[in-house]
């Protein structure tokens, strides 16, 4: 069924365990990340970012797909709007019955993230979406890597009070669409943000980060743990190796098929990662 988004959360970062948040591009990700997180009994969160959108050219087809596909499935699934730059966009979503939007405007300044933040909030609040924001620009979304950037804690709890947002990304050291599992996580800021950010925190870039760091950052604090580009990895590699078996292939259900299961096992590997305490 499709729930709201701290149906998930909050028992998660109560339990101090990880919640699994895949980005679909398209319907085959749908599929797969709804029947990893099914194989695996497990609550997951079903997001779709802006620039996906940009891509579809429209939210309206993806996200009433996205929100079906929730409904009918056989474990929580909540539905989520990633990286939004407009308060237009987060409207459209909430109309379509969204469980949650982040609202994007790390690239502001600090007094005018919060303005923007704020009025969404105030939009979202009434219709009971959830609303996720960020502060200290994780890198990479243009290309530019930047690790090095820190969200700073005393500043982050001004931000959660200022706006009234429900959960909080914060830069602690990924970087967006990284293809090495490599990142170096600030384990003892995250922790540090924890205790001053009264909301569940969220992980950014997370592909870039290995199995055991990713266990070491839940347990330092981190709960909503989004991944992109991994599962493009997987689902990119099964397509390739299934046309390079069957160059003379045409049908997409068979070549999008083969990354489809790859997709699976994989969104069910990270959930059951993410759910080790
Ligand atoms: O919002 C989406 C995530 O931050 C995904 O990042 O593609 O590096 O896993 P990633
Ligand atoms: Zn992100």
């Amino acid at each position: 069924p499709l729930v709201s988004t701290s149906d998930i959360v909050i028992p998660a970062a109560d339990e101090g365990i990880g919640c699994g948040a895949f980005n679909a591009v398209a319907l085959e990700h749908v599929s797969a990340i709804i029947a990893g997180a099914e194989a695996v009994r497990t609550p997951v969160i079903l997001q779709v970012s802006h620039n996906a959108v940009r891509h579809h050219g429209a939210l309206g087809p993806i996200g009433a797909a996205l929100v079906a596909a929730a409904r009918a499935a056989r474990v929580p699934v909540a539905v989520h709007l990633d990286h939004a730059e407009s308060a237009e966009l987060v409207r459209e979503a909430v109309a379509l019955g969204f469980s949650s939007v982040m609202f994007d405007a790390s690239v502001l300044d600090y007094a005018d993230n919060v303005l923007a933040t704020r009025a969404v909030v105030e939009h979202c609040r009434a219709h009971r979406v959830w609303v996720e924001a960020e502060l200290g620009e994780v890198g990479g979304k243009d290309g530019a890597h930047a690790p090095w950037v820190r969200t700073d804690p005393e500043e982050a709890e001004a931000f959660v009070t200022e706006t009234g947002v429900d959960c909080l990304a914060v830069a602690v050291g990924t970087s967006h669409a990284m293809d090495t599992r490599d990142a170096r996580l600030d384990l003892g800021l995250i922790a540090a943000l924890r205790a001053r950010a009264g909301v569940p925190l969220v992980l950014h870039g997370s592909s870039g980060v290995a199995d055991d760091h990713l266990i070491e950052a839940v347990r330092h604090g981190m709960t909503k743990i989004n991944i992109a580009t991994r599962l493009n990895q997987v689902f990119t590699e099964g397509v390739r190796e299934r046309l390079a078996e069957r160059p003379a292939e045409v049908d997409p259900r068979k070549y999008l098929g083969a990354g489809r299961e790859r997709l699976t096992a994989e969104v069910s590997r990270l959930l059951s990662l993410l759910s080790t305490r």
